[in-house]
């Protein structure tokens, strides 16, 4: 702790900004870095320097599809640092994919969530599905092969909401199909909306947190000093952030951000597929009618999301990673289990007959829709029902052990899509994909 008024007369003018979005001192036990990996500090940093590049970029690039695709390749071969620049922005994008995905991760498995940050849990969804669409709506940009088929493809997955999803996919697209309209729309909300937003946003998020007395302590934690936060805490998440900056830049000098030929429209690449992050959906599309593919699943998954910090539990282990010994136990169990489980449900629906074929008279949302969704919901029940006794879960470790379950089921049908899916969206294996 520094005594000298002088020196900290001298320190005001270059740590004001930052002490305004912390507390003079903060709890010497909330400094431990596996408490928080750093993880919302750095997705922080991440849309700064997305910002910056994107505003640097928009020099450069134009938003038609006569002139997109070769603004970008001028960009690469004839600016200086032009290439090193795309390749942050592509790189650094994918970077805050992942690290808002695990500061989510990080809040659910320390029991964040919970009163009083209920309200930052809602608002941090809403950041994680803005980091989604800005992720999406740069996709297009590019207008490359890959890029227009991709956004083409999940587009039309919107057309499967009932009664609104036409009107929803035109709008967005700006008409029937993607074209100059979408490309205009897609810039517009990339580089104006979606990051004004997010940065409104981030503000309120970050005084939410400063609301809550900082973040999660475990209770026997709770009495520990209090120390100044610069240099303690900033020093640190410098540090953080100069690693996290070393480390992209070294990616996008060694990797160039990938650029197929020129959007064809009247070309379709066979299998076209979503970007990565919505493959897991186009995965469920193969097995289940689209109407519990985009709707039924999403929707659900949406709304346990925005109930979750509002169910009433009594234990008190947050700030505990996983909780509790059973908890640890529990989460490994579903983790398996959940990947298991999805792996041979896509062997299964590859093998038995498709039921359509099998009962052309039946509707096909009551046979690849109802039925394979009440037979998801009963399994579900049962060996949740039996892992709750065999772990004796209390309702928190409850409830990780779904959140856990839900999420190695999407990343199994994520990597299938991505790896397994070849020519006709059949199953190869990856080296033919
Ligand atoms: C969280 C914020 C952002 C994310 C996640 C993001 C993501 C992306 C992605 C994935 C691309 C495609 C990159 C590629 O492979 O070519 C892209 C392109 C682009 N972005 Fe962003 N971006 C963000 C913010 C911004 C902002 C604030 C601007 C400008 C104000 C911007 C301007 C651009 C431009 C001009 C392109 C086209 C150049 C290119 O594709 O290389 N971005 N963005
Ligand atoms: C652009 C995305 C995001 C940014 C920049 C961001 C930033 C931050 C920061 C800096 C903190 C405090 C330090 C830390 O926990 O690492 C924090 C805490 C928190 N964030 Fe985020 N966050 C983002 C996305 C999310 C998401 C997707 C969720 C959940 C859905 C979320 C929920 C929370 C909650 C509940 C806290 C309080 C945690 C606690 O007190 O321990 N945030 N966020």
């Amino acid at each position: 702790m520094n005594q000298n008024p002088d020196i900290e007369k001298k320190r005001k003018p270059v740590y004001g900004w930052i002490l305004h979005l912390h507390p003079r001192k903060v709890r010497e036990s909330t400094l431990r870095f596996s408490l928080t990996f750093g993880l919302g500090g750095m997705a922080a940093v991440l849309v700064v320097l997305q910002v910056i590049t994107g505003l640097l970029l928009k020099f450069h690039y134009e938003p038609s599809p006569e002139n997109a695709y070769n603004s970008i390749l001028n960009l690469q071969d004839s600016l200086l640092f032009g290439r090193m620049l795309r390749n942050i922005h592509h790189w650094s994008a994918l970077f805050l994919l992942w690290t808002a995905f695990l500061h989510m991760l990080r809040v659910l498995f320390t029991g964040a969530y919970r009163k009083p940050r209920q309200a930052n849990w809602i608002f941090g969804l809403a950041l994680i599905l803005l980091v989604v669409l800005s992720n999406f709506t740069g996709y297009l940009l590019p207008w490359d092969q890959l890029s227009y088929w991709a956004v083409t493809i999940s587009t039309s997955l919107l057309a499967y909401i009932p009664l609104a999803g036409n009107f929803i996919r035109e709008a967005l697209l700006g008409g029937k199909d993607v074209g100059q309209a979408t490309l205009t729309n897609f810039y517009n909300l990339h580089t104006g909306i979606i990051p004004v937003l997010m940065v409104a946003i981030m503000g309120y998020h970050f005084w939410r947190v400063r609301r809550a007395g900082g973040v999660i302590t475990a209770e026997k934690d709770r009495e520990s000093p209090m120390v100044d936060t610069q240099p303690h805490l900033v020093n640190r998440e410098f540090v953080v952030a100069i690693v996290l900056l070393a480390i992209i830049f070294l990616i996008s000098s060694l990797f160039d951000a990938p650029l197929r030929e020129r959007a064809n429209p009247s070309f379709s690449p066979n299998p076209a597929k979503a970007p990565w992050y919505f493959m897991g959906l186009q995965e469920l599309l193969i097995h289940f009618h689209p109407m519990f593919a985009i709707v039924v699943f999403p929707v659900t998954v949406m709304t346990a999301a925005c109930w979750l910090p509002y169910i009433k539990l009594s234990d008190a282990n947050q700030g505990i990673w996983f909780l509790s010994a059973n908890g640890i136990k529990s989460a490994k169990f579903s983790l398996i289990a959940g990947a298991l489980f999805t792996v041979l449900f896509i062997g299964l629906s590859e093998l038995l007959p498709d039921p359509e074929l099998l009962l052309p008279s039946v509707p096909s949302i009551v046979t690849k829709g109802l039925v394979p969704f009440l037979i998801l919901i009963v399994t579900l029940y049962f060996f949740l029902g039996f892992i709750r006794k065999k772990f004796s879960l209390n309702r928190a470790e409850f409830i990780q052990s779904v959140v856990i379950i839900m999420i190695a089921s999407y990343a199994v049908l994520t990597l299938t899509g991505i790896f397994f899916r070849g020519e006709g969206m059949n199953l190869v294996w990856p080296w033919q994909v």
